[in-house]
């Protein structure tokens, strides 16, 4: 197999990316459900809670990696989507990668108004400021419910490739990413 993709199926790095960052993903929302399920300091919540920022951040950061990777590669020739079923994946991809981008940029631009900085990795990325900054922490307002719908694509995107592609059509298109 090659690290590049060609127009039958998904090479190394692309592999890598996505099923990394689907178990990234798996642990980003399992935080956030339980931050939303839980009472305030329970110690699950608090546990899972902990690690929410930094895993977000890093998300973003690999994100990039991947849409950069995804956009070079597009002259090699990805797999193709065709007919409107097709263009609708491919659409369905495209709304992941917007929310995939937009989900933790508002909040680290929220979080370059906070009054208690930033940190990622023991680094400051923000440091912190005299008072809370209003109008950049107003950005982040709909970070959650962008995550859940985020979330809900995730659940359609998995059903469509496990349930629709691999066990009613038994088409390729599960094996071009996992074959
Ligand atoms: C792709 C990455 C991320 C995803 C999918 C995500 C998802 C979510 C979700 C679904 C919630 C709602 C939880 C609830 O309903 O209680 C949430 C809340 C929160 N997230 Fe994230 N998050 C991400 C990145 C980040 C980053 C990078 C930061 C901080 C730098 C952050 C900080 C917060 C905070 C403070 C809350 C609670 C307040 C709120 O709901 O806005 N998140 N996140
Ligand atoms: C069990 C979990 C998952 C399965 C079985 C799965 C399956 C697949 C398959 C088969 C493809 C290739 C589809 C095609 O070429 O038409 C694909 C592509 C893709 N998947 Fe997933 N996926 C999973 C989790 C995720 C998660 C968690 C995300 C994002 C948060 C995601 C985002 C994407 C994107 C954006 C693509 C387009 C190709 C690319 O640029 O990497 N997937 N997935």
């Amino acid at each position: 197999m090659t690290i590049t993709d060609t127009p039958d199926r998904y090479g190394t790095l692309s592999r890598i990316l996505h099923w990394g960052m689907a178990i990234l993903f798996a642990a980003q929302f399992l935080s956030a459900a339980l931050h939303w399920a839980l009472p305030r300091d329970h110690p699950v919540r608090d546990f899972f809670w902990s690690y929410h920022y930094a895993l977000g951040t890093t998300l973003f950061l690999l994100v990039l990696i991947r849409g950069v990777w995804g956009l070079a590669n597009i002259r090699r020739r990805r797999p193709v989507h065709s007919g409107l079923i097709g263009r609708a994946a491919a659409a369905g991809h495209l709304a992941m990668y917007v929310l995939m981008v937009v989900v933790p940029t508002v909040r680290l631009v929220a979080a370059s108004g906070d009054k208690r900085g930033f940190s990622y990795l023991g680094l400051q990325i923000f440091p912190p400021r005299e008072a809370d900054v209003a109008w950049l922490k107003s950005v982040a307002e709909w970070h959650g419910e962008m995550g859940w719908i985020l979330a809900l694509l995730v659940l359609g995107h998995i059903a469509m490739a496990i349930g629709w592609h691999h066990l009613i059509k038994r088409d390729e298109t599960l094996r071009r990413m996992a074959g």
